[in-house]
This record gives C-alpha cells, sequence and structure tokens, in this order.
C-alpha cells in the first residue's frame, strides 16, 4: 500500500492528542478543540444557521435586546477579552454598546482563539467598528487570558466573553475548576459575561446536534477527515456515522463518530494502528445543559458573584454576568 503524504507542518501536539484518544479505553475519544480548522469552522457557521440549532439565534436576540443595560454593569474604560470569538458576530452587539458609552476614547478588544481562520473571520466582521483596536491571541483560553491580563494596566478593569455554549462542552467539574481558572487570573470587580443553553425536551436537543441535512454529521465526520489530511491517517470516512445521544445523568448531548463496521486504520504521524469494532465509537464532544438556577452556585464556589441574568425562553438560554469577588 502507498503511504499517503504527510502534511509539512505537522503539528505534534495533534499527533499526541489523536494517539492518547484513539489508545483510550474502554471509550475511544478525540478532543473536540480540533473540529474547528478552516473546513470545520465554516461548517459550524453554517450549524448555527440551521432551524433546528436555536443556540445562537437566542443568544443573538438577547444580547440585541440587552446589550445596554449588559455594559452598563461594566466599568466605562474596561478591557474585552473573549474566549473564542467565533465569528465576532455576536460580540458586535457588545462593543458597539460599550463603545457608545466612551464617545471619546477608544476601546480595547482581545479575541483569544486556537483557529487563526476564526480570528480573521472575527477581524473582518469587526474591523468597522470605529474607536475600537483589536489585539487577537491565537492561544488557547488560559494561556491568551494570562497575557491579556498581565498587559493591562492596574486601572484598567476586564470584561471577559465566555459566550456561546462553549461552558457546556466541559463536564460539571471541570467547568466549574475552569471557571476558577479564569478568576485566577482576575482581578475584583473584573466581570465575566457568561452563556449557558439550558435544558429542552430531549427530541429538540437531539435534532440540534444531529439536523435532517447532516450539517453536523459533516461538522463531526471532518475530525477524522482532519486526521487524514494533517497527519496521513488512512480513516473511510464512508465507514463512520454521526450520532448524538442525550445522556440523562450527565444532562449533556453526546456526540459520537460509530464504525457501521470492523474499521482498521493506520496514523502515520501518531504512530498509530488502530481497530474499531462494528458499532463501537470515538467521542468527539458532550455539550451539558443547565438549569438557570444552577449557575449562582457554579459562579459562588468559582469566586464570582451572579450580579444578573438575562433569559431568552423561547429556544431556552441564559446570559449571566458574574462578577469576581
Ligand atoms: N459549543 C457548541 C454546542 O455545544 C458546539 C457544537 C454545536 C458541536 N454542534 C456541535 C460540537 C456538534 C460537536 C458536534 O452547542
Amino acid at each position: 500500500m502507498t503511504q499517503p503524504a504527510l502534511s509539512h507542518d505537522v503539528s505534534p501536539e495533534f499527533a499526541s492528542a489523536v494517539r492518547a484518544g484513539l489508545t483510550h479505553a474502554p471509550q475511544k475519544e478525540l478532543p473536540s478543540m480540533y473540529l474547528y480548522d478552516e473546513v470545520g469552522s465554516a461548517l459550524f457557521e453554517v450549524i448555527t444557521a440551521l432551524p433546528e440549532y436555536g443556540v445562537t439565534r437566542a443568544e443573538e436576540r438577547l444580547l440585541t435586546q440587552h446589550a445596554a443595560d449588559i455594559v452598563a454593569h461594566v466599568p466605562h474604560n474596561a478591557i474585552v477579552a473573549e474566549l473564542g470569538s467565533g465569528s465576532g458576530r455576536k460580540t458586535r452587539r457588545i462593543l458597539e454598546a460599550l463603545c457608545k458609552k466612551r464617545p471619546t476614547t477608544s476601546t480595547t478588544y482581545s479575541p483569544i482563539e486556537i483557529s487563526r481562520t476564526a480570528l480573521q473571520l472575527c477581524r473582518r466582521e469587526l474591523g468597522d467598528l470605529e474607536r475600537l483596536s483589536i489585539v487577537g491571541y491565537e492561544r488557547d483560553y488560559l494561556a491568551g487570558l494570562a497575557e491579556v491580563s498581565k498587559r493591562r494596566s492596574r486601572d484598567e478593569p476586564l470584561l471577559v466573553l465566555f459566550l456561546g455554549s462553549t461552558i457546556g462542552n466541559f463536564g460539571r467539574l471541570a467547568a466549574t475548576r475552569f471557571l476558577r481558572d479564569i478568576r485566577g487570573m482576575l482581578l475584583p470587580g473584573d466581570a465575566l459575561l457568561l452563556g449557558t443553553d439550558l435544558d429542552k425536551p430531549v427530541p429538540v436537543l437531539i435534532s440540534a446536534y444531529d439536523d435532517p441535512i447532516g450539517v453536523t454529521a459533516a461538522f463531526n465526520l471532518n475530525l477524522l477527515a482532519r486526521v487524514n489530511r494533517e497527519l496521513g491517517g488512512t480513516f473511510d470516512l464512508e465507514a463512520f456515522e454521526h450520532v448524538a445521544r442525550f445522556n440523562p445523568d450527565a444532562r449533556s448531548v453526546e456526540m459520537h463518530l460509530r464504525a457501521k463496521r470492523r474499521v482498521t486504520a493506520q496514523v502515520r504521524a501518531a504512530q498509530l494502528n488502530v481497530t474499531l469494532e462494528a458499532g463501537e465509537t470515538i467521542w468527539t464532544e458532550s455539550s451539558h445543559k443547565y438549569r438557570v438556577n444552577e449557575i449562582d452556585a457554579i459562579a459562588d464556589d468559582a469566586g464570582f458573584a451572579c450580579r444578573q441574568q438575562w433569559v431568552e425562553q423561547d429556544w431556552g438560554f441564559a446570559e449571566s454576568l458574574l462578577v469576581a469577588r
């Protein structure tokens, strides 16, 4: 068999994450952060436009309606940092409201993204805002936030945005731990605006994560395609299907890639040979759902006070403003 070509710049982190995940027993897994390459980021943009995926529109409605109210709680000279900027469309509402509050001086906005594509999209989307200077960081969330926090001066408070439902992609304990890590980089009075997708009926959740035209399936399968492209993998994508299932104990939607038959593959850059039995899955992501009144307790645990919440009832989404104690 001819060896597939390796792309020139193999990421050693990606290779070792794939090796660790695909040798993990009993459940094989792949880290969801690698879903967002150029193709994955573009597919996710399409997901946010699907009628079945109400998360993004619900949050957009909240931010459109309440941006002025939200920034009223934030000091006028705050620096804005965002964990995972995505396209920047939702952020625009907040930034416009903040810039309006300070008509003479400029506002600094620091998107933090491991996806270069997303950073570029966000620059394009927000580049036209007057009196906004964009200083992006191509880093993981905590490393990027440490950098932002280190560079600000003492009298500049921080507003950290953590929108969408990315917090839901952490397990519940890990979510609190992550908020605590964020808190560790903040000073008292700094704020965190946190988006959470709320509990809803299981069929609604399942179609949000397994849409009928297969965009979400393509988004998930692209992770294996990326392993093939970047790490010289030989996965036969036709042999896998996307599965979304509700885990009632965790109150999460779990996403998997399931082998339709016995599959063997090689991943050259990870020095790996892997076999999946028919029906075996690779777990790629979980999306945990929250109840509005849970957020207070988590915030408190992590060293924040929940100052105010805005809830979108049609879909079920909450935005919470947490202030570092
Ligand atoms: N943060 C998004 C969410 O939990 C990510 C997401 C949406 C996702 N659809 C997906 C992740 C499908 C994996 C597969 O809603």
